[in-house]
């Protein structure tokens, strides 16, 4: 391996190589013996000297790390000595460098790897190099379609051998992502100070200069002559970010001006999430892709849960709060929003379509409504992670919209099935595209008039449902909505609450397109699906006695209250009280005994998201268990029957699983009900949480893989687990 130019760099590279496996003799050719005898020193080279022919004569790959605009007199040296050997570079624009490598060699090489390594320090020559620069960091190769495969490969191998992470995209990408991201704010940076400091000779100024002018301008400090190549290496892209950029200032300075401060509000807003949130925001919008966060849980066997708690707000009532004061006229002030993913990620859909949001602050969220026709064409698709809620809510509301849109999300959520919302859509008047068989991403043609519908929904859906009535406030006419089963009403008591009429017969949902929406204050009760795994954990352990406050306990919701009374639970609802259109109640529970049960078919619907829970009481309840008409269930954010009964199995409980449900055998009694072992709650969140929970009656510890999405719907669970009584570690890697 021959390096070209042994500054920081390249001497990193040289450095990384010899800290890994690499078996390959590291050359280095510079024009400054100072720098050799150095790396020499160092040992971070076995050879090298300033004549270019000769070392390249030695080598096979040639890694050239000179400044960018040097590189074109190096490739007119190399066009007579390259031969088939590999050759790529380190320059941070992309372009430049292959026109000039195109120029000398009368066409790109195709051994040749273009490659810029997202990573460096303001200190500069080999003294400087560090193994570790490129660990954990990003580089992107650019191989133009005709390369070669082998050579890209090898290239890779090299990379990912000191460490890095290799992604691949074009050129012209390359370089206006590098404009945006690294390139214009070293302009501003550079602008920033170059102004301040004419203004103020002696630099006076800097002396009262605290935290944010530091900040924003650290990057001032770099290398001159460096960035004076970049800028005029990648001059075009620049010039394009720059013109955004400007854009945007003046939109700014103009709500300065205008003292308009729902415009500031929103742009800052935005800008103050994005940028809390911008490693999620990169991995989907951008070259990066985060590290996929490993979460696993331990949890010891044994203990009781006692005290009192409240858990966080409701994640169905949270989506649509911040989407319905998103569309009404008038600010809506929400309290007990849930500070979930989930929720969250509704919350930033609704920034980027426009909408001026503050907060959420422990709870406490504002949202300067913009009306049904105040949303604005988001810059980029909308990403809604793990949440199928928010998917389905958003595509019935942005089919009423006048502009396109495009809806994606996690892996777990691009297998879900959309067609249930698609199809009923598209018989309003929606022009939608799916993914095969119907998955996300969906693509949402804008600008189509809806029609009202009389629509029988095929399953018992509060999804489904609310997304027909959420386009029905597009449509014209009456939307009707027809459920086989009750399920949970948010959406309609939320719409009365912000005054648009939506009438109930019997099984029947119906609304009037065409209405408007004003805002109403909010205030979300604690998630009763959250509240589960504390009702279980207490139900199923000896000496338990805890009190859940706050909790919402809308009849649509209460499945799990009526299955665990039945099963012998010693459960109250005490303070019972109305809060903002939803019934609350603190629910105070204590051990007792259970009994396994027939699940009547009715409660299913009422109960959807609490049975992995409720599995693991059948687990411990005496006798056996039996759920059918759940098969609704295999669609959820995992197989939850099967993710359930595989788990189960592992720690030893009996269980018969059927395409609508399952058996659980459980043996009752005061000991430990099954041993431990360790789990794959398969990213799903209530998998995870429940398997928790069956630590209380395990014999031996329980180990839950792939946890992070807990995160979705409860952030917080971890330490409120250990506060009533388990004890549960969490480790990422
Ligand atoms: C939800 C409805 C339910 C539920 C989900 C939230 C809602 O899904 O499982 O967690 O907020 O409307 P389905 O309506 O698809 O059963």
């Amino acid at each position: 391996m021959l390096i070209v130019g042994l500054g920081m760099i390249g001497g990193s590279l040289a450095a990384a190589l010899k800290a890994s496996a690499y078996q390959g003799r590291v050359l280095a050719c510079d024009r400054d013996p100072e720098e050799i005898a150095k790396g020499l020193e160092m040992g971070v080279i076995d050879a090298g000297g300033p004549e270019l022919e000769t070392w390249v004569a030695q080598s096979d790959i040639v890694v050239l790390a000179v400044p960018v605009l040097a590189m074109a007199s190096v490739f007119e040296r190399l066009a007579g000595c390259l031969g088939e050997r590999i050759l790529t570079d380190v320059g941070s624009t992309k372009g430049v460098v292959c026109e000039a490598a195109a120029q000398a060699f009368g066409a790109l090489p195709t051994r040749f790897v273009p490659g810029h390594p997202i990573a460096g320090s303001e200190k500069s020559g080999v003294a400087a190099a560090n193994p570790a620069l490129y660990r954990r960091h990003k580089v992107i190769l650019t191989p133009q379609p005709e390369a070669d495969r082998d050579a890209v490969d090898q290239v890779r191998a090299l990379w990912q051998g000191c460490g890095a992470e290799v992604l691949e995209m074009s050129v012209a990408r390359h370089d206006q992502v590098l404009a945006r991201t690294s390139h214009l704010p070293h302009m501003l940076a550079f602008s920033l100070v170059d102004t301040l400091a004419r203004q103020d000779e002696r630099l006076e100024i800097f002396r009262y200069a605290a935290g944010g002018f530091r900040d924003f301008t650290r990057i001032a400090g770099s290398d001159p002559v460096m960035w004076r190549d970049i800028f005029c290496a990648n001059r075009e892209a620049l010039l394009g970010a720059l013109d955004e950029f400007e854009a945007g200032l003046s939109r700014l300075r103009r709500a300065v001006e205008q003292g308009d401060s729902d415009a500031m509000l929103g742009t800052f807003d935005r800008a103050s999430h994005a940028r809390h949130h911008f490693e999620t925001l990169l991995n989907q919008t951008s070259y990066q892709t985060m590290e996929a966060r490993q979460v696993q849980y331990e949890v010891s066997p044994g203990g009781a849960v006692n005290g009192r708690i409240r858990v966080p707000g409701d994640k169905s009532i949270s989506h649509r709060s911040i989407m319905l004061g998103a569309l009404a006229n008038g600010v809506t002030e929400v309290k007990g929003f849930l500070e979930g993913e989930d929720s969250l990620a509704t919350l930033q859909a609704f920034r980027d379509m426009g909408v001026a949001i503050e907060g959420p602050y422990q709870g406490r969220v504002t949202i300067h409504g913009v009306g049904l026709h105040g949303l604005t064409k988001p810059a980029g698709p909308i990403y809604v992670g793990n949440s199928g809620t928010a998917m389905r809510l958003f595509a019935g509301l942005l089919a009423g919209q006048e502009f396109d849109t495009e809806l994606t999300g996690d892996a777990s959520l691009t297998k879900r099935p959309m067609a249930r919302v698609a199809d009923p859509l598209r018989l309003m008047g929606a022009r939608i595209d799916t993914a095969e068989g119907g998955r996300p991403p969906l693509k949402i043609h804008g600008g189509q008039p809806l029609k009202g519908i009389d629509y029988d929904m095929p399953m018992a859906s509060a999804q489904v449902k609310s997304c027909l009535l959420l386009a029905g406030l597009y449509a014209k006419g009456e939307t009707r909505v027809r459920e086989p089963a009750p399920t949970r009403d948010h959406t309609e008591r939320m719409l009365n609450g912000f005054g648009y009429p939506v009438a109930r017969e019997g099984d029947l949902a119906k609304l009037q397109g065409g209405g408007a929406l004003t805002s109403a204050p909010i205030d979300v009760p604690s998630d009763i699906s959250s509240a589960t795994f504390f009702l279980v954990a207490a139900a199923i352990t000896p000496g338990s006695d805890l009190v859940l406050e706050h909790v919402g306990v809308n009849p649509t919701r209460i499945g799990v209250i009526n299955i665990l009374k039945q099963m012998g639970a010693d459960l109250r609802l005490e303070n019972p009280r109305e809060v903002g259109g939803e019934p609350v109640a603190d629910l105070h529970i204590r051990h007792a005994p259970l009994k396994g049960i027939d699940i009547p078919v009715d409660q299913v619907p009422l109960a959807i998201d609490e049975f992995p829970a409720l599995f693991v009481a059948a687990a411990n309840a005496e006798g056996t268990t039996r759920l059918r008409g759940a098969e609704e269930l295999r669609v959820k954010e995992s197989d939850r029957i099967k993710a359930m009964a595989d788990g189960l199995e592992i720690l030893g409980v009996e269980t018969t699983v059927y395409p609508d449900g399952i058996d659980v055998v459980g043996k009752g009694g005061d000991q430990p009900n099954y041993g431990g072992g360790q789990v794959d709650s398969l990213g799903d969140h209530r998998i995870a949480m429940a398997f928790t929970v069956a630590a209380l009656r395990a014999s031996a510890p329980i180990v839950i893989d792939d946890c992070a999405n807990v995160a979705t719907s409860f952030p917080g669970f971890v330490d409120l687990a250990n506060r009533v009584g388990l004890t549960l570690v969490q480790t990422t890697r």
